[in-house]
């Protein structure tokens, strides 16, 4: 086998069910699972934490407008995963779609690359949402020792890591745990308790939606694009802010590609799959510049720079002080789902590299009562949990991003290839103007990957050595 081996997309499907007798993923999701585990994954962290920061440090009201930028560079991913998974629907997603267009060698890198993004997004949110907790708890009259609620290690100059004396984030360990048990227990129950959560999350931003926009001050929003500032930090406001606070906020965007990774377990995979992808992408678009007015709206941007912009934003008029509490509780529902979706994610691409032997066989196994593949969820729940429980948000989060950005380039690629290479086969699902948007995909998240900082960069450098190291050492030889 070289390097460049490719799978056709039969083999691709038959691999995915494994061995005849053998028990297979069940398929029970329809079209409203899928687009709820599509929202459950998007809207989080994103949307409760940075839009605050990244509109008063670069856009100002400008960053609705980083919104429908971020918007439009996921919608040509979007759109290219919605071909791809209706076309070629099994569970590992970006990893299977590389295999069948350009190869095995490049499918283990998307591969490795996915779990910066499910697995290290698990871990960003989970701290995150322990955050959250902890303060719902406070409100309560319940305190947790802060050497139980933070890291005990952090980042200093880049590289080096030093103790902080804490000694668990212990609320985010025990969040993992409790949802692997969910995924492991069956892909019915875990999509049933998205949806309730969703919901939950969903009533809490119509509120601040629905409530807040009766008390915006029109005055707030201009100019919309505050004038250019260049100082020590680099610049911000003008456009070059509003690309700066799109590159940030395109976290909040993370996540409807996830869906993808659900693909076996779809009833109607060649319909749903673009159902629940673009859908779930589209509504949380129309969302998030709705929430982004109301937010720039109601405060001066400047005083949006903290952890909690929502709350600090409701909280400037009297009469929606009574939305304090629900956004408390709307945030700690909204990260749980993430989690739920991201872990999900990560199972079942491991679940699809067993099963091409680039990864140990057990990962593979499906287990025969609750029909899911509860090796590779025991493994994505140990590994959360450690990322979770000991480091830091900062320099988890950005790794998502990168990791996000250079799977959704590479997807654009491959349906481009695709298209070239095998005109033919049958696509239930069709990028409209492919040659146009598949490539403007590749250039926009290429661009934004330009604006990571070089930490992020060699982080990602040194995660795909790593990669390379099993890849040469162990899985080639094994899939040999
Ligand atoms: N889009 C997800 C969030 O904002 C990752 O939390």
């Amino acid at each position: 086998m070289s390097l460049w081996t490719k799978k056709s997309i039969d083999q691709a499907r038959a691999d995915g069910d494994g061995d005849e007798g053998q028990p297979t993923l069940a398929r029970s999701l329809n079209a409203w699972n899928l687009t709820a585990l599509g929202i459950g994954a998007i809207v989080g962290a994103g949307i409760f934490v940075l839009t605050g920061s990244a509109a008063a440090q670069y856009a100002g009201p400008g960053i609705v407008l980083s919104f429908v930028l971020a918007a439009t560079a996921c919608l040509f991913a979007g759109l290219c995963y919605a071909e791809f998974a209706a076309m070629v629907p099994v569970a590992g997603s970006a990893y299977t779609y590389a295999y069948v267009t350009v190869g095995q060698f490049l499918a283990w890198i998307i591969g490795w690359d996915l779990a910066l993004e499910y697995l290290f997004a698990s871990g960003t949110v989970a701290v995150g949402w322990s955050g959250y907790f902890v303060n719902l708890l406070k409100q309560v009259g319940l305190v947790i020792p802060p050497a139980l609620t933070s890291a005990p290690l952090t980042v200093k100059n880049g590289f080096h890591f030093e103790t902080t004396g804490a000694l668990l984030n212990l609320p985010a360990v025990v969040l993992v745990g409790v949802i692997t048990v969910l995924l492991y227990l069956g892909i019915r129950n875990s999509a049933r308790v998205n949806g309730f959560i969703v919901l939950l999350k969903l009533l809490v931003v119509f509120l601040v939606i629905g409530f807040g926009l009766f008390y915006v001050v029109p005055a707030h929003w201009s100019p919309l694009i505050p004038p250019e500032v260049v100082d020590d930090k680099g610049s911000h406001y003008g456009w070059s802010g509003v690309l700066r606070g799109a590159g940030v906020i395109f976290f909040a965007y993370i996540g409807f590609d996830a869906v993808s990774t659900t693909a076996q377990e779809a009833v109607r995979p060649q319909r749903d799959m673009p159902i629940g992808i673009l859908g779930s992408l589209i509504f949380c678009t129309v969302l998030y510049i709705l929430m982004s007015l109301v937010l720039t709206g109601l405060v001066p941007y400047a005083d949006l720079n903290v952890a909690h912009p929502v709350v600090v934003a409701i909280e400037a008029v009297q009469q929606l002080h009574w939305l304090a509490l629900p956004v408390d509780i709307g945030a700690v529902a909204g990260l749980t789902t993430v989690m739920l979706v991201m872990m999900l994610g990560q199972s079942r691409v491991l679940f699809a590299m067993s099963r091409d032997k680039l990864l140990p066989s057990p990962l593979g196994k499906v287990h025969p009562k609750f029909r899911t593949p509860h090796v590779a969820t025991v493994v994505t729940g140990v590994c959360a949990a450690v990322l979770a429980g000991l480091f830091p948000i900062d320099i988890l989060g950005e790794l998502v991003s990168i990791g996000t950005l250079l799977a959704f380039a590479i997807v654009c690629g491959c349906v481009l290839i695709l298209r070239i290479t095998q005109p033919d086969t049958p696509r239930p699902f069709k990028t409209p103007l492919f040659w146009l948007v598949c490539p403007l995909g590749v250039l926009v998240c290429g661009y934004l990957m330009y604006g990571l900082p070089g930490d992020t960069w060699l982080r990602l450098i040194i995660w795909m050595v790593f990669g390379f190291f099993v890849y040469f050492g162990y899985s080639r030889r094994r899939a040999a």
